[in-house]
């Protein structure tokens, strides 16, 4: 018989945040409460899929020009409705806007500003492909006056929390409130009742193994990489027979979320890196969004996660929107990566390896 007790996640925040004065415990778990709550109704319409009209393109693009998935608009609206309606929270910002919102009732007494990716992975839907959630809670830095966009450009060291949810063959949930990284289950039982969603604790302290064998890049973008992943990259697929002496496994799943959750789970490094082909956009993933909560979640559970040469987290943004380059994952590796780009000599150690592509193998 199974004897171990049920936490849920009330609980874990209650212990989680006892640290806190209550009024701020409770505003915290509160909020987090409704992204729970908003996320399950996702993970809902994302298990109807094009039975719940999800599927396929909405026919109206994002704040930066992209596509947007039906799906990707849907999930917004369940956030966004969700954090109108949090009283703690004074505003909150998304992908799928370009600017900001300030909350009509709660602007400037409230704690919080939320950022949120509501869809990651989006191109993945049609395929049934895991997607997911990246959500970011700050302090509201100037309380008492209405947030403007300047109060959400700070370095992801400030987060009070951070979390992504996976929509994949079950809900977890994993959560940061600085006190190392907790896994929940949503028990979708739950979901046919009236109540609210059930979320199970299903593990207490996530850590990421410091060594891995795994790493995890979009490889047809190879010949734009900057010169240290390269080089990283080249010395993993040399395998056994290369500098690491050891063989590497790769994946790539292209929903970030999947990506971060597997490393969770088993260790690994995930990247993608500064990119040659439009030298102004560093990289692919949006700092405040996709990067910074990763960040939080990564270091909490005893990962890093770097842009190359700094910590994502001491990063302080620009824009809303701004991308940075994200190397994340297990310590060992991500130190070494820190390494290469630190390494005046880089360029000539390159040479060793510019003749070998990730599918061509060098002339004997
Ligand atoms: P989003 O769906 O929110 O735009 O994010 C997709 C991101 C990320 O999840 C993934 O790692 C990456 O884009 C995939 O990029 P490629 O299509 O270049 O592989
Ligand atoms: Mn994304
Ligand atoms: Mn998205």
């Amino acid at each position: 018989m199974n004897t171990t007790p049920v936490v849920e996640l009330t609980e874990a925040l209650a212990l989680n945040l006892s640290g806190l004065p209550a009024d701020a415990a409770q505003a915290l778990s509160e909020t987090l409460l409704t992204i729970a709550q908003a996320c399950a109704a996702i993970s809902e319409v994302a298990a109807q899929g094009a039975l719940a009209g999800a599927h396929g393109l909405a026919s109206s693009s994002n704040s930066q020009g992209e596509d947007q998935k039906k799906l990707d608009v849907m999930a917004d609206d369940v956030l966004s409705a969700a954090m109108a309606a949090c009283p703690h929270v004074a505003g909150w910002a998304s992908e799928e806007h370009e600017m900001p919102f300030v909350s009509d009732e709660h602007g400037n007494q409230g704690r919080y500003l939320v950022v949120f990716d509501p869809l990651d992975g989006s191109s993945n839907i049609e395929a049934n492909i895991s997607v997911g959630t990246i959500f970011s809670v700050l302090p509201h830095p100037y309380r008492g006056t209405t947030p403007g966009e300047m109060g959400f450009l700070q370095p992801g060291q400030q987060q009070v929390a951070a979390g992504y949810v996976l929509y994949g063959p079950c809900t977890v949930m994993v959560l940061t409130c600085r006190q190392g990284v907790q896994m929940f289950t949503l028990d979708r039982s739950s979901l046919r009742g009236e109540g609210p969603a059930r979320w199970v604790l299903t593990q207490s302290e996530v850590r990421i193994p410091v060594a891995t064998r795994e790493f995890a890049i979009n490889a047809s973008n190879q010949r734009f990489w900057e010169k240290p992943v390269q080089r990283y990259v080249a010395e993993c697929i040399a395998g056994e027979s290369g500098p690491r002496h050891k063989d590497f496994n790769m994946r790539w799943v292209a929903s970030m979320v999947a990506e971060v959750h597997r490393i969770m789970t088993r260790g690994g490094v995930f990247m993608y890196p500064r990119d040659e082909r439009e030298p102004r956009k560093a990289g692919r993933l949006r700092h405040m969004y996709e990067a910074s909560p990763m960040a939080l979640l990564v270091e909490q559970a005893g990962g890093r996660a770097v842009n190359g040469t700094h910590d994502l987290l001491e990063v302080v943004p620009d824009t809303l929107h701004q991308r940075v380059p994200v190397l994340l994952g297990s310590k060992e590796e991500i130190d070494r990566i820190v390494s290469y780009h630190a390494d005046p000599h880089e360029n000539v150690s390159w040479q060793l390896f510019k003749t070998r592509s990730l599918f061509v193998q060098p002339q004997a």
